[in-house]
């Protein structure tokens, strides 16, 4: 039987059919907008996946193949807070993953519970980007909606509830919302205590591989898939990207170029960065944990350079000449190594990895009369990869080397991009087959949901095969330099960021 894939991403749904040799048949990517309507705010109107997640299955199943289908499996941005009341209604918009407006919720939250209980029990300090901080935020500031809450769901889980009527989630996305006990593998009774939030608002919490419900018979008819096609718990994007790039095995890393930058490996174990700066989350594979650094804005910093600053490119693209990020690209190969001093600091919605900040801003230092649009690019790509590589140290220094990084994500198709990564990491880096990121994971776990495939190991042996290497080159020497003096910025930066914000 093929399984579908859907992935509720930040500005599309993604919808992949996958056959069970991990063929990818069909692939559908309805887009929509989200909303910043204050600074540090981020919003979107639940509706809209919904309506990209019909229009999505739909496309897929055009022209036949219904029946073909075996089970679907779901992943999604991770944090999203989305609030239905006792009817199923949605009571807000989502405040998404990338919403910093909860920071004072944040030590508020950190206060009630200890510093040291909330790193132990969850895996990680309470940061503005989780879930629990912002129903704190709506309990204070929307109390009127507070009062009528009756499920805290995730993005994914409410698509799940879209289809199934019934309310699941799974432990790795479970994991970002502040509220499980991540060592356990269930919801940390002691926190939701602290806060007097019931239990009952939350979801069942299941294995990413298990069958969590069955498609209802309206969904049946507005998607026109079989009624009772069983839908598989899934796993937030990051678990589930990994695994669909083959990070099912302790120690094996990945950095994934997307909208946000993430750089991920397994543990077998359950283990705790000692200051909490790396993500320590359950993994999609049963039974399993996952370390992780989360930059905020990586390929988001080059896209937002693009649309901002790429005028004259982004006029030739759209008079049928070459894309623009290929024109940028292609200028900031002719620069050397280290942008001859213009650096850039990637933090354009604050930071998570390593510095959790949400006043942290985007800067470019180091300007002369000298530099032009090509030097910048070009220092843009650096210090995405420098911020990237902020996180593997970290799990460097807490014994984590691995022989290989695998890079995935949209910004890996520029060859400038992943060497530059290679040299940086100073680490073999390379390329899988699988291209269709979190989606494809969310098959594969679909996959061994429905019992196609015996375990996530052994399907992703698979499907998933190694397609290109990158080797470190000589630049290696000269970022090594640069990426010491790049480290000493945010240290310098930090206290003007804070007062800045009060501008903003
Ligand atoms: C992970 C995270 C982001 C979102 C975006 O912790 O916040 O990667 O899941 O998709």
């Amino acid at each position: 039987m093929n399984t579908i894939g859907l992935d509720i991403g930040t500005s599309s749904v993604k919808a992949l059919l996958v056959a069970p040799n991990g063929e990818v048949l069909k692939v559908s990517c309805p887009e929509y907008p989200f909303q910043t309507p204050k600074p540090l705010w981020s919003e979107t109107d639940a509706s809209v996946w919904w309506d990209a997640t019909l229009k999505a299955i739909r496309e897929l199943l055009e022209g036949g193949g219904a029946g073909s289908i075996g089970g679907i499996g779901l992943t999604g941005q991770m944090h999203g807070l989305v609030l239905l009341d006792a009817k199923g209604e949605v009571l807000r918009p989502c405040i998404m993953w990338n919403d910093q407006r909860s920071f004072a919720e944040c030590d508020e939250m950190t206060s009630i519970i200890g510093k040291d209980e909330i790193l132990k029990i969850t895996g990680n300090p309470v940061l503005a980007g989780f879930t629990a901080p912002k129903i704190l935020w709506v309990q204070k500031n929307e109390p009127e909606i507070f009062a009528k809450i009756d499920k805290v769901l995730l993005p994914k889980d409410y698509i799940r509830y879209k289809l199934t009527g019934e309310f699941f989630t799974d432990v790795s996305d479970a994991s970002g919302m502040s509220l499980l006990n991540v060592g356990k593998r269930e919801w940390s009774q002691d926190i939701l205590d602290a806060l007097a939030w019931p239990r009952q608002w939350l979801p069942e919490v299941t294995e990413s591989t298990e069958v969590s419900s069955k498609l209802s018979s309206s969904a049946a008819e507005m998607t026109g898939l079989p009624l009772g096609t069983p839908v598989v718990a899934g796993g937030g994007d990051c678990a589930a990207q990994a695994v669909g790039s083959s990070i099912v095995e302790e120690g094996k890393v990945s950095v994934t170029l997307g909208t946000s930058g993430v750089v991920f490996a397994q543990s077998d174990q359950y283990r705790v960065e000692p200051k909490g700066k790396l993500h320590s989350f359950c993994h999609a594979v049963p039974g399993k944990w996952h370390m992780m650094g989360v930059m905020l804005s990586a390929a988001g910093s080059f896209q937002w350079f693009k649309n901002q600053l790429a005028g004259d490119e982004r006029r030739i693209e759209s008079q049928g000449g070459k894309d623009a990020y290929e024109q940028l690209t292609k200028q900031a190969a002719s620069i050397k190594p280290g942008s001859e001093g213009c650096l850039f600091l990637p933090y354009l919605s604050g930071e998570r990895t390593p510095h959790p900040d949400p006043h942290a801003r985007g800067a470019f230092i180091g300007l002369s009369l000298r530099h032009g649009i090509r030097h910048m690019t070009r220092s843009v790509l650096e210090g995405v990869s420098f911020g990237l590589n902020d996180s593997l140290t970290l799990m460097r220094g807490l014994g984590i080397n691995p022989s290989n990084v695998i890079l995935t994500g949209g910004g890996t198709r520029s060859s400038l991009w992943k060497q530059m990564l290679s040299d940086i990491f100073v680490s073999d880096c390379s390329l899988v087959n699988a291209k269709e990121g979190a989606a494809y994971g969310a098959a594969l776990l679909a996959a061994v949901g429905i019992k196609v495939k015996e375990t996530v190991e052994q399907a992703s042996a698979e499907w998933i095969v190694e397609t290109e290497r990158i080797l470190p080159s000589d630049n290696v020497k000269i970022y090594r330099k640069v990426y010491s003096h790049y480290q000493n910025l945010y240290p310098s930066l930090k206290d003007h960021f804070s007062s800045i914000a009060e501008i903003a």
